[in-house]
Order: C-alpha cells, then sequence, then structure tokens
C-alpha cells in the first residue's frame, strides 16, 4: 500500500509511521511527503529515510481548489493509495477528497466527537473530562467529522496541563495511526454508512 504523508510541521506520526514500517509492522511504503510549509521538520525527516519531500506553496494557487487539485496531482505522480494527514493544518477540499474517495485519513488528538479543531488538548483540559485520547478518522468535508476507525484512551490527571496531556495522547497516536494503517493495508477496513467495521 503505498501512503501520502500530508504533514505542517514537526512530524512525529509520519516518523511512527516510517519506523512502523521499518519494523516490519506496517505493510506499506510512504511513497512521499508533502507539506505547505517548508520548513516543516516532517519533509527533513523524509528526507533522513531517503523518501520524496515535498513543498506545495499555498500562496502560488490562487484558490483552495487549486491547491488541492496540485496536492492531489503530486500523489497521483506518486501512484499514492490511501493520503494520511499528520498534523496538516488545512481543511482539504470536495475536490481533493473526490480524488481519493474513502481513502484519506486523520488523526486527531481527542476522542471525536468531543473537541473537534484546533487545540483539542487544551480543549479537554478545560472541559475538565477525566478520559481523553486520539481518534484516527476518515476525512470527510467537516472538521474531524468523519466516519471513526479506531480511538484509545488515555486518563486526564489533575495536575494535567495541555501539554502534558497533549505528551500521553501524542504516545498512543504514534502507536495507533500505524496499527489503523495496517488495517488498511491488510484490507480489513470496512465502511458501512456512518460506520466503520475491522473484519477479522
Ligand atoms: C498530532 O497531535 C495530531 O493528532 C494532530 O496534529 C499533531 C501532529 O503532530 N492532528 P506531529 O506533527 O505528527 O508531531
Amino acid at each position: 500500500m503505498k501512503i501520502g504523508v500530508l504533514a505542517s510541521g514537526r512530524g512525529t506520526n509520519l516518523q511512527a509511521i516510517i519506523e512502523a514500517i521499518e519494523r516490519g509492522e506496517l505493510h506499506a511504503q510512504v511513497a512521499v511527503v508533502l507539506s505547505d510549509h517548508q520548513e516543516a521538520l516532517a519533509l527533513e525527516r523524509a528526507r533522513q529515510h531517503g523518501i520524496p519531500a515535498v513543498f506545495l506553496d499555498p500562496k502560488r494557487h490562487p484558490s483552495r481548489e487549486a491547491y488541492d487539485l496540485a496536492v492531489a496531482e503530486e500523489l497521483k505522480r506518486y501512484q499514492v493509495e490511501v493520503v494520511a494527514l499528520a498534523g496538516y493544518m488545512r481543511i482539504v477540499t470536495p475536490a481533493f477528497l473526490a480524488r481519493f474517495p474513502l481513502r484519506v485519513v486523520n488523526i486527531h488528538p481527542a476522542l471525536l466527537p468531543s473537541f473537534p479543531g484546533v487545540e483539542a488538548q487544551r480543549q479537554a483540559v478545560e472541559y475538565g473530562v477525566k478520559y481523553s485520547g486520539c481518534t484516527v478518522h476518515f476525512v470527510d468535508e467537516g472538521m474531524d467529522t468523519g466516519s471513526i476507525i479506531a480511538q484509545a484512551v488515555v486518563p486526564v490527571q489533575d495536575d494535567d496541563t495541555a501539554e502534558s496531556l497533549a505528551e500521553r495522547i501524542l504516545k498512543e497516536e504514534h502507536r495507533l495511526y500505524p496499527y489503523v494503517l495496517e488495517l488498511m493495508a491488510q484490507g480489513r477496513v470496512e465502511v458501512r454508512g456512518r460506520k466503520v467495521y475491522i473484519r477479522r
């Protein structure tokens, strides 16, 4: 399975995916890493592993659709089958999703549908929930609203800050994302309406 990773920042989830592949736990290949930020550490991580790293400048495209079409074209060039968003700070357009139907996934640092959007860990701490976690879901046109594939639960402690909770959640993200991608590689992820089933 050829994965294209879209990342805007430091890329620790990308790193976890690469390492799972190198350990033989994930039967896939990261065919390309693409970013909307030239300085994204994710691009550097890709290069260090001999993976094509592409920066596409949003400013050089007249609209979000135009940008997304350029991204999709680049992904197709590398024969990407599954697109994994990993800290990608843009909402993808319907035109993009149409090119990868049920093939775009994202990881979010909360138990959706709680705390969508930015600063999910801070939202969780401020709300006072006792458990949070992370969610891998299919991407649809909304913000963190797509069908849920898998979640991992993390306890929230009384003295947690957004940062300490983020760190605890991140460890689970690094386990959950490669695990879900492996399920996809094995063809075990089945979507029926809103629900996702994992075939045995
Ligand atoms: C992660 O917390 C992920 O859940 C969220 O953005 C963060 C990306 O971190 N979507 P990294 O760039 O993978 O280190």
